[in-house]
């Protein structure tokens, strides 16, 4: 038998609002008092927040009897032609044409210029005499491959786009109000710089050595050629999408080897069996079945610091969730944090063996699920892999003195004072002693 929607009963949803950006157990606290969905409202937003294998299945095997859905501020820095804001058969059309941007072929081709800003950061690193903000240079990291890797760019065309990129993504949680000299306003005026130069981009695709090519003969889904403007607005959000998310978990799991004492020499007895560069395909070279540990890591970071902290659906018609009804046109989030914590006494200790161990109880579900999974899963987890193992075969690294490790949550987990650490050349033989 269907159950009611279990509701916090706020009207106006300040407070709740208020409470969801400072507190980080906002969504724990309300699922230990209300169970695995419950209904709140943030500033004027109903949202109904979900957690736990039963409720994010149902969910995800909806079909279209939901759509995505994703904050107003998103949406509008976004665009209206993004393939994050489409549904139905144009979501789908989209899909398929980038796709073809994240193919195993492709990813053979982008893996050399991938190991190549590896070398390029592990060398910047060991010529700091002063403490680096790691996570400053993860983002750099992050935003180089895609913009190298799909649009072909290098040097100081690659860093105007980067800096436009940073005041864009401060705005995107941000309320959508657009006066002048809020982050908002900046953001929206970045945005028109870098669809310009991105049109640009890809008007001289046949001239660079990106994957934009891959795009070519691209089809919407009455079989027409994708319009420029509709192809770069998919560029922008695989921009976005690409460098926030793999930048945070890089950072987060740079952040745990320095800080788990455990973790780094564990990890380390695994990475000294492997070649860098590797021997043979690197695209695979590292992989799950090659560095079961490495896997176990990543994994343990997306568990614990799931970059997207959730990911959002609206209900087209009425449904049911974990035998939960969940009426028409409601918003509802995976509240992913919140559901990789749940169940056992340690799933707050960051213990990678359990992934090894057959111990890990939730589903992981970092990069999403069902229709809307995240395109460029494999890119991800590729770049995460070659900087792991190309910068620790190369550098070891050491905290700063005097620095708040504390992670800010949003956009995504990030710690608050950039990751200061102090580089050196690594030799196997010297972390033994
Ligand atoms: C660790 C890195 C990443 C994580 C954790 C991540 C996570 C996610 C999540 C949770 C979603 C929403 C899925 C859903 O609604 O079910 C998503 C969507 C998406 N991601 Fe990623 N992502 C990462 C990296 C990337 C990269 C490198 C790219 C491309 C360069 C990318 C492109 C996209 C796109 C285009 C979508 C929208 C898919 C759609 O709406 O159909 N992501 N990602």
């Amino acid at each position: 038998m269907s159950r009611l929607l279990p509701s916090t009963g706020a009207v106006t949803g300040i407070f709740e609002a208020i409470g969801f950006f400072r507190d980080p157990d906002f969504a724990t606290k309300r699922f230990v008092e209300y169970g695995d969905i419950f209904e709140t409202t943030l500033i004027g937003q109903r949202l109904v927040f979900i957690r736990g294998d039963e409720a994010i299945a149902d969910l995800l095997a909806q079909g279209d009897a939901v759509e995505g859905w994703w904050p107003a501020s998103v949406r509008q820095l976004l665009g209206s032609q993004s393939l994050a804001n489409r549904n139905g058969s144009e979501h789908k059309a989209r899909r398929r044409v980038v796709s073809q941007l994240f193919s195993n072929a492709a990813l053979k081709r982008y893996t050399p210029g991938i190991v190549g800003l590896v070398d390029e950061l592990s060398h910047e690193l060991l010529q700091e005499t002063k403490p680096i903000r790691l996570a400053d240079r993860m983002r750099r990291f992050a935003f180089r491959v895609i913009a190298t890797t799909v649009l072909g760019l290098e040097g100081s065309d690659r860093d105007v786009l980067f800096h436009d990129f940073e005041i864009w993504t401060q705005a995107l949680f941000s309320v959508p109000i657009a006066i002048p000299g809020t982050p908002f306003t900046n953001a929206l005026a970045a945005r028109r710089r870098l669809l310009d130069r991105l049109r640009e981009v890809l008007e001289q695709a046949d001239q660079n050595r990106g994957g934009l090519d891959l795009l070519a003969g691209g089809l919407d889904e009455a079989g027409q050629p994708l319009t420029a403007d509709d192809i770069v607005e998919q560029l922008l959000l695989l921009l976005f999408a690409g460098y926030e998310t793999t930048a945070s978990s890089l950072s987060c799991l740079m952040r745990a080897c320095l800080i788990e004492p455990h973790v780094e020499p564990w990890l380390r007895e695994e990475l000294d069996g492997l070649e860098w560069p590797a021997n043979g395909d690197a695209t695979t070279a590292f992989d799950g079945l090659r560095a079961p540990r490495l896997q176990a890591v990543v994994n343990e970071v997306m568990r614990l610091t799931p970059p997207v902290g959730g990911f959002f659906r609206r209900t087209c018609r009425p449904i049911e969730l974990a035998n939960v009804l969940i009426p028409k046109g409601y918003v509802v989030q995976v509240a992913l944090a919140s559901s990789n914590r749940a169940g056992y006494s340690d799933l707050n200790e960051f213990r990678p063996e359990r992934h090894l161990d057959g111990s890990n109880n939730p589903t992981l579900l970092p990069f999403g699920g069902g229709d809307r999974v995240c395109l460029g899963k494999a890119l991800a987890e590729l770049e995460i892999r070659l900087m792991v193992v190309g910068l620790l075969k190369q550098v070891q690294l050491s905290l700063a003195v005097d620095q708040d490790l504390d992670l800010q949550l949003i956009p995504s987990p990030s710690p608050k004072d950039g990751l200061k650490v102090v580089a050196r050349h690594y030799a196997p033989d010297d972390a033994r002693e």
